[in-house]
Formats: structure tokens, sequence, C-alpha cells
């Protein structure tokens, strides 16, 4: 194959898994300006009667995220839930610990149901195993859940919400590997702790589908080991162990634009090691991943401001080659639809996020919106495909890397096949497509991703400067056909399926 060329066969029996919404979660904590000034404003001229952002939510609905994780993160392990309920001018003014901020606790479990009502997405809701205990934990749960008749449930009958919230996917704790957490762990206590949480929460809500926490990057000394220990004390009683991992630019655009490939190292490890611990344990059960914290983050950047009510931190601003990276991770967490079952951009507005806004002002997409949003809308019914792509090879960090990385998605209720191509070559790849078993199809649209200017990003003055653009289709109906993929892009292409020729 030459170094300009490759050939992709996207075939209807190749399947990897059904398409699940979850894959296209995102997490709201409490740090920066996420929550106060980003989804929570009142006196905002557009905030509503409960003092959310109407321009936000209008942003995130159209996003399509289907659960957001809340309320961290860092945050979580020195949260008390009760500090978040209940009449807003009792509520107390705390340390943050972990970001060394204040916290107003105008904003709580409650706030964040309604919020994500209106914004039409599910809570992944969070327990915390720094500071809290798994009696705290099992308590959470009855005040959410428990539809009355005990204390807990009748406070947050008192607090308005008769309903209970039916949150049914909880994490068990928030990177407890990593030493910059509070009250950090080690594997076996962590492990021990987790498991009594996980019994105590289920025996309040059986029908509860909880995440237990794997390592917090692969750069993590601890890293596959923890994984294994956390797994063999809580195997029977969990349902996902959690992935971290974020991406930055080092100065060497090809190995950045690779990063799939190590998202793809990770996942298989982790894979790996849930099977073994399935086979020490003559367990039936299969574990999946939940991915739930992904996205590029200029790590070096992070500047501290200590003590201060919703500081500007972690406010990465991204350009289109940040979106480009970060559409091959999305992809990548796509083609593993069999065992990632849940995966959350990490985050939503302001701290490391998609939707950028300003103090009683505007609010902007980031580059990062467009891929999560095209990804999501086509990606999140129907079936994931395995494609097969003869692709020449790139020489990066994470080793010999396919420069056309590719996923594929067919929705039989659209009679819609959706390609995913990322090309981190420079050159256009000419590209000879195969869709032989769908018979014969269409080609209805082509969005691509690129600009001549990588370090473009979306501004204020410019809200849309990165936004994807539409390439001329390719005309009449084939069952293979050639394409030239521009260099260093992104592409959405979308065939329909001709009736009735298959
Ligand atoms: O998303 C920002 C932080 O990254 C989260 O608080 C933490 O879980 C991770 O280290």
């Amino acid at each position: 194959m030459q170094q300009n060329q490759a050939k992709l066969y996207v075939e209807r029996e190749f399947t990897v898994a059904q398409a699940d919404q979850r894959l296209f979660s995102s997490f709201l904590e409490h740090l920066g300006r996420a929550i106060y000034e980003g989804i929570y404003e009142p006196g905002h001229p557009l905030a509503d009667e409960d003092g959310f952002r109407t321009d936000v939510l209008k942003l995130v609905r159209e996003l399509g995220v289907s659960h957001v994780r809340y309320p961290g993160g860092n945050f979580l392990s020195g949260y008390n839930w009760r500090d978040g309920i209940g009449p807003k001018e009792k509520r107390p003014t705390r340390l943050d610990l972990a970001w060394h901020t204040i916290e107003s606790n105008q904003f709580g479990i409650d706030e964040f149901v309604d919020w994500c009502k209106k914004a039409g997405t599910s809570v992944m809701g969070a327990v915390n195993m720094g500071t809290g205990t798994p009696k705290d934990a099992g308590e959470l749960v009855e005040y959410c859940n428990f539809p009355g008749g005990t204390a807990l449930s009748d406070l947050r009958i008192e607090n308005g919400h008769k309903d209970p919230h039916n949150i049914k996917l909880w994490c068990i704790g928030n990177e407890m590997d990593g030493d910059w957490q509070i009250c950090h762990l080690d594997a076996v206590d962590y492990g021990k702790k987790a498991l009594e949480a996980a019994k105590i929460m289920k025996w309040v809500d059986p029908e509860l589908e909880l995440v237990v926490c794997g390592s917090a990057s692969t750069l993590q000394k601890t890293y596959p080991e923890w994984d294994r220990v956390v797994l063999e004390h809580t195997y029977e009683q969990v349902d996902y162990l959690s992935l971290h991992r974020y991406y930055e630019n080092f100065d060497n655009d090809l190995d950045f634009l690779a990063s799939f490939a190590d998202m793809e190292d990770f996942i298989h490890t982790i894979v790996s090691t849930c099977d073994y611990v399935k086979a020490l344990k003559r367990s039936k059960k299969k574990m999946m991943l939940s991915f739930d914290e992904w996205n590029i983050w200029y790590q070096r950047n992070t500047t501290p401001h200590d003590w201060m009510p919703a500081p500007p931190v972690l406010e990465d601003h991204y350009s289109v080659l940040d979106a480009l990276a970060f559409a091959g991770l999305g992809m990548t967490l796509l083609n593993h639809a069999d065992r990632v079952k849940i995966a959350c951009l990490a985050q939503l507005v302001n701290v490391i996020a998609p939707i950028f806004t300003e103090k009683n002002g505007r609010v902007i997409r980031q580059s990062i919106y467009y891929p999560f949003q095209l990804l999501s809308r086509y990606g999140s019914a129907g079936t994931v495909l395995k494609p097969v792509c003869i692709s020449p090879k790139a020489e990066t960090q994470y080793g010999d890397v396919p420069v056309l990385h590719t996923s594929a998605v067919y929705d039989p209720q659209q009679g819609t096949v959706t390609v995913f191509a990322l090309n981190i070559g420079k050159e256009p790849m000419e590209l000879t497509l195969s869709l032989g078993s769908f018979g014969k199809v269409s080609m209805e649209q082509w969005i691509c991703l690129k600009n001549e200017n990588l370090h473009l990003k979306n501004t204020f003055a410019s809200p849309e400067a990165t936004a994807p653009v539409s390439m001329p289709c390719i005309s009449g109906v084939f069952s293979e056909t050639q394409l030239s993929v521009p260099g260093i892009s992104w592409n959405v292409l979308r065939f329909r399926v001709q009736p009735g020729i298959v």
C-alpha cells in the first residue's frame, strides 16, 4: 500500500455491539466556573426561575449528552452531600480542599437533578469514598431514591421533590489511587471500603448499577495492579470499572494526533485485567468499563487560585488540532463499544469543556464541541461495526499507528451507514471504501473538520471559526467508491442504503 492510499471495508456482519447512548456522557464538577457562572448563574439575563442559564441549557441539549457525572472529581472526596440540600440561606459555606476554593453550596443534588431534566440528560451520581463512609453513601441513595416514609426520603420530599430522583448509576468514589485525592487509599483498603459501600447502596436500591474506581491514568505507578486488586475485592458487587485519561500536545502534532493509540492500549490492558479476575473468580459475569473522564487537558497550564469562589481554573481554549485529537479518542471509545459502555467527556462547561461562558454574558461552543456532537448524533443508535482498514502507518511515540483511523455505525432504523475517518497524515489519503454487504448505497453527507490553521480557536468575536464544513458528496449509487480524505482532517461520511437491493 502506498503512503497515501488506504482501503476500508465496512461490512454489515462485522458487528462490535449495539450502540449505547451512554458513551456520549459528560461530567460537571464543583470546580472553577463549571457550576457557578457555568450552568447556574441567578441574575444572568438568560437565567430561568431556577437560576439555570438557558443559553447553556440550549447548547447542552444540542450537544447530545446522555448522562452527566456529578459532583466530582476530586471535589467529591471532601464533599458532604448534606451541605447542598435544604433552604439555600441555611447552607454552609465551606473550604473545598481539593481545589483550594470556597464552596457556597448554593447548588446541590436536588438542583442538579432539576437541571438534568431541563438539559435532557440523566444523572450519573457519585459517592464520597475519601472523607465519606459507606453509611453516608447508602444515606445519599436513600435520600435520592427511596419513595418516602423514612427520615431521609421525607427530607427530600420536604425539600420540594416528592418523586424519587431515581438515580440508578453511581460511581463509588473518584480516583482513589491518586495521592492527590483527599483521604487517598491503597488498593486493598479502597477495595474493602468500596465493597461495603456497594453492598449498602444496593440494599437500599437493588436496581443500582455501580462503577468502581480503576486507575486514574496509565501513568500511575500502581497501574494496572490497582485495577486487579480492586476488582478482586468487588467483582460480584459492581458493574463497571472506571478509566480516566487526558491527553495534551507536547509540541509534537503527530504524536498528539495519535493519542487514540494510547487510549486503545489502555482499554486492551484493562479488559485483560477484568477478564483475568473473572477467570480467577470463576465468575460468569463480564465486567464492563466506564471511561468516565476523557478529554484534551493542558495540565501544565493549571494555575491555583487560592480560596476564591468559582475561580477561572482549568479553562483550556481548544484549537482545531485539539478537536482532531479529541475526535480520534471518541472514535476509539466507539470502536470498543463491546466493553466500554459508558464514557464521560470531562468536563461540560468552562472547565476543560466544549461550552464556554462569560460571567453575565455570552456563551460559545469550543472546537471539541463539534466532534462530540457528531459522534453522539450518528454513533448512538444502531450497531457499531468493526471497520477493516488497510492503511499506511506513521511512526509515533505509541509505535506504528494507522494514518487513517476509522469507525463505523449502521443504523437499520434510519437505513444509514456512518463512517468516521481521521487522517493524521499531512497528505490527502486516497481511500477506496467498500460497502459491499449493504448492496448499493448513495452518499448523503460529508462533513469535514479541518483548517489550514490548526491552531485556530473559537472566540466570542468569532464563535464558529472552527466549525466543520460540508464537502461535495460522491454522486450515484455504488457499493464501492473512491474519495480523497484531506490531510489532517476528521470526516463524517454518511451513506443511505438503497432499499431492496441487498
Ligand atoms: O476533571 C478534572 C479532574 O481530573 C477531576 O477532578 C479528577 O477526577 C481528575 O484528576
